[in-house]
């Protein structure tokens, strides 16, 4: 089977979250079930340099309204696509907005362009690519399922498949645009890209897609419901049978601790006082006192989403039960003063780090103790998995993929030496405030708190089962 996967952001070369981590995996998740997947992406300046010398492979003079060529390379080793078109993607800044990150005035026309050149790989309109199946992934590539069923111009049709990583973001733009998108006028409907009188990119790619998938199956039930579901909660129910929920697993040559070039000293389970030399590592990095106690970490964007605000009113009381804490992350900005003052506040308890560092990230995994993670939603969430494989204990908003993936600490978890962390439900300062006790009191017990770590380190996140999830779904549609 052939795949063309299509995405805003594939790791190792754009990445702003867990998007890019998944989309960067699943071309090696993949393979072992013959599965073949090709990644689309957009020509941002650090793509472009990754593929310099690439001979264009294909043409359009007028792609929703500026040129764009075809180019190639590889990423981990499989094959890439760009589309590389300057008038679009030759833009200092993030892959969304200008570098002090406002959205781009015209985003509703680069990923438009984005959508049309996968819609034409994938209906056979680009000469020398045939694909079965087309798997667009977040509202930035939603408009390509509706390209393909709306307009395919090689007239091949490609199943397509839509994956939501998070509903909240829906690329929802004023009515207006439509007459430049190049779609026939029937697609202006409720069965197509219209939204509450506008366009909305990822409505649409729900709406064509012949498959819907989230990144885990609590959230796939979630979005039923209007709190989570923003406004497509009807559609997701209208297509319920459509729609199934598959966890996201972690790529083991980038998230492994016995084999991590980022973390001063390596380990596995069975030698976990390894850790502590990253944790003095860590400690040094953010310039916190040194000491054996509790060190959580936090590795977030800082927003709403994430809980950040009712973490950052609980921080006086996990430095007073004897906590320290350092986060790195970057988000809105009142979040970020918060943040540095908290640290002003409690020196050397407190340490934080604003901006976005890869290497950091893996520090922190590999030497905190606990990652704290009080997210109100969380379509699946990677940060947790790094956690469980590194030993770093997650505590978690019991929702979506954190529902998931950590088995909480209850008595009779830990008795049954299942336990991998710690759930709380209500993301309020109270709940987080209790849950954070709780893990100050289990690390309190050594052998109770490396049975937690240990039980993370050996389950399984690996690809090997939702690799084949994905297949099983690519043949079901493509037999269908
Ligand atoms: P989301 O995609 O909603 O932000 P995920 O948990 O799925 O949440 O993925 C976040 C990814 O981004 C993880 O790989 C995490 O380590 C990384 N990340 C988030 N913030 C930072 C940061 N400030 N520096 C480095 N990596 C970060
Ligand atoms: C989104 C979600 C996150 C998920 C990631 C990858 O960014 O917010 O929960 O892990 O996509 O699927």
């Amino acid at each position: 089977i052939s795949v063309l996967s299509v995405a805003s952001e594939a790791y190792p070369l754009v990445k702003t979250g867990g998007l890019g981590d998944v989309v960067g995996a699943l071309p090696a998740a993949l393979m072992p079930h013959d599965v073949n997947v090709v990644t689309l992406v957009p020509g941002y300046p650090r793509v472009i340099a990754a593929v310099q010398g690439a001979a264009a492979l294909h043409d359009w003079p007028d792609l929703v309204g500026a040129p764009a060529r075809l180019l190639s390379g590889t990423i981990g080793g499989h094959k890439l696509l760009v589309l590389d078109a300057p008038g679009y993607f030759a833009r200092e800044g993030g892959p969304y907005g200008d570098p002090s990150g406002r959205d781009w005035d015209d985003n509703w026309r680069r990923f438009a362009a984005f959508g049309r050149a996968a819609a034409d790989l994938a209906s056979g309109a680009v000469k020398g690519f045939r694909f079965d199946v087309l798997h667009a992934h977040d509202w930035q590539s939603g408009l390509a399922p509706a390209y393909l069923r709306f307009a395919p111009a090689g007239g091949r049709c490609a199943r397509s498949v839509m994956t939501i990583h998070n509903i909240a973001f829906q690329g929802r733009f004023d009515a207006s645009i439509f007459g430049s998108l190049a779609l026939p006028d029937r697609a202006f409907a409720v069965d197509g890209v219209e939204y509450y009188g506008g366009v909305g990119y990822l409505k649409a790619g729900l709406e064509a897609a012949d498959a819907i998938t989230t990144v885990s199956p609590t959230y796939a039930a979630e979005i039923l419901r209007p709190e989570f579901g923003m406004g497509l909660e009807g559609l997701i129910r209208a297509r319920r049978e459509r729609v199934s929920g598959i966890v996201n697993g972690i790529d083991p040559a980038v998230w492994n601790p016995a084999a991590d070039a980022a973390l001063p000293e390596r380990y596995d389970a069975g030698d976990l006082a390894l850790r502590t030399i990253n944790k003095r590592a860590l400690e040094k990095a953010f310039a916190l006192e040194p000491g054996d106690g509790p060190l959580f970490c936090v590795v977030s964007r800082l927003t709403w989403q994430k809980g950040m605000d009712v973490l950052a009113d609980t921080l006086d009381a996990l430095v007073a039960g004897g906590g320290r804490l350092a986060l790195l992350g970057s988000g809105d900005a009142w979040l970020e003063h918060a943040f540095q003052e908290a640290a002003a506040r409690h020196p050397g308890r407190i340490g934080v780090r604003i901006g976005y560092d890869e290497a950091l990230s893996h520090l922190m995994q590999g030497g905190a103790d606990a990652i704290l993670i009080p997210s109100r939603f969380e379509p699946c969430g990677l940060t947790q998995l790094y956690g469980l494989a590194y030993g770093c204990v997650p505590v978690v908003a019991r929702t979506g993929g954190l529902a998931d993936t950590v088995i909480h600490a209850n008595d009779a978890a830990l008795d049954a030496g299942v336990a991998t962390g710690i759930q709380f439900d209500a993301v309020t300062h109270e709940s987080l405030a209790q849950a954070i006790a709780l893990a100050l009191r289990l690390f309190a017990t050594p052998e109770r708190w490396s049975s937690i770590q240990r039980a993370g380190m050996a389950a399984d996140f690996s690809w090997a089962t939702s690799g084949r999830r994905y297949a099983d779904l690519y043949r079901e549609l493509l037999s269908a």
